[in-house]
């Protein structure tokens, strides 16, 4: 791995179009054990050192089911990234929710089918706890901020992540609804998960493109990328101010992921299995 000049212990997971966010910035490659992501930019905001890195890749060419999160994520820790705040398209499932809202899950179910979902194949045994699936201390500054922008922002929600790259079926949607799920997109997992097991921060910041599968007469692909387009700004302000009110030490549970998540080895004489 080629050493960036800048280092940066935060970075953003986002679309097309976001990274504007950053003046100059820097590509680098980063191989990883999992394969090769997309290049990272990094640049600077307001002379905060930051990493962007394209979810979809550069020409937003990878669809969500193949996007290589354990190489994405995997890059981002290589290089010493402590937080991510992600963004992603979602559509709605609560009524109360609509197109243009802002909405940071604090929950997440996952339904996705074909994704390497774990750092943790083998030996040591490990269960990472995702009681809280996003990091309390990036969702709280999120909040406080998307709340302060001036359009609607919803400060709970639960996620659920499909596979993709088709939208859900309306009987899909019911489902979901009658599950609790309020928003639905292709992309929360297996990411926030994957960040987790490497014990860093991530939440997400979602913006809602669409009623549901059933909820309106049809899906396009246009409507997201259009009602994108149009919160772009917004998000861009939210993220650039939510990023200066990180505070510089970490105080959440995300940095000691790994302290309790481990099994003792079989022939630790006090330790057994069921
Ligand atoms: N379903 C799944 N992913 C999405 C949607 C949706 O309705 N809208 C934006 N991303």
């Amino acid at each position: 791995m080629r050493k960036p000049e800048k280092k940066s212990e935060v970075a953003i997971i986002g679309g097309t179009g976001l990274e504007d966010l950053l003046g100059e910035a820097e590509q680098i490659l980063i191989e990883t054990p999992y394969g090769l992501p997309p290049s990272i930019s990094i640049g600077e905001i307001d002379g905060n050192p930051l990493a962007f890195l394209r979810r979809h890749g550069v020409r937003h060419s990878i669809p969500p089911h193949s996007v290589n999160y354990q190489a994405n994520i995997y890059a981002l820790h290589q290089m010493g990234v402590k937080r991510i705040i992600a963004t992603n398209a979602v559509g709605a499932i609560n009524t109360k929710f609509g197109p243009g809202d802002l909405a940071v899950p604090h929950d997440m179910v996952d339904f996705t089918k074909s994704r390497r979902f774990t750092f943790y194949d083998d030996a040591p045994v490990t269960h990472i706890d995702v009681s809280q699936p996003y990091c309390p201390e990036i969702r709280r500054i999120l909040v406080e901020t998307a709340k302060g922008a001036g359009i609607r922002a919803w400060n709970r929600a639960v996620l659920v992540c499909t596979e993709g790259p088709r939208y859900e079926t309306p009987a899909e949607i019911e489902m979901f609804r009658r599950l609790g799920c309020d928003v639905v997109g292709m992309t929360g997992a297996p990411e926030a998960v994957l960040a987790r097991e490497l014990e860093m921060c991530y939440a997400t910041l979602c913006l809602v493109s669409n009623m549901a599968a059933g909820m309106q007469k049809r899906l396009t692909a246009r409507e997201v990328t259009s009602v994108a387009g149009a919160r772009l700004p917004i998000i861009q302000r939210i993220l650039r101010t939510a990023i200066k009110k990180l505070p510089e030490n970490r105080d959440c549970p995300c940095s000691c992921a790994l302290e309790d998540a481990r099994l003792r080895r079989l022939n630790d004489a006090r330790s057994s299995t069921f």
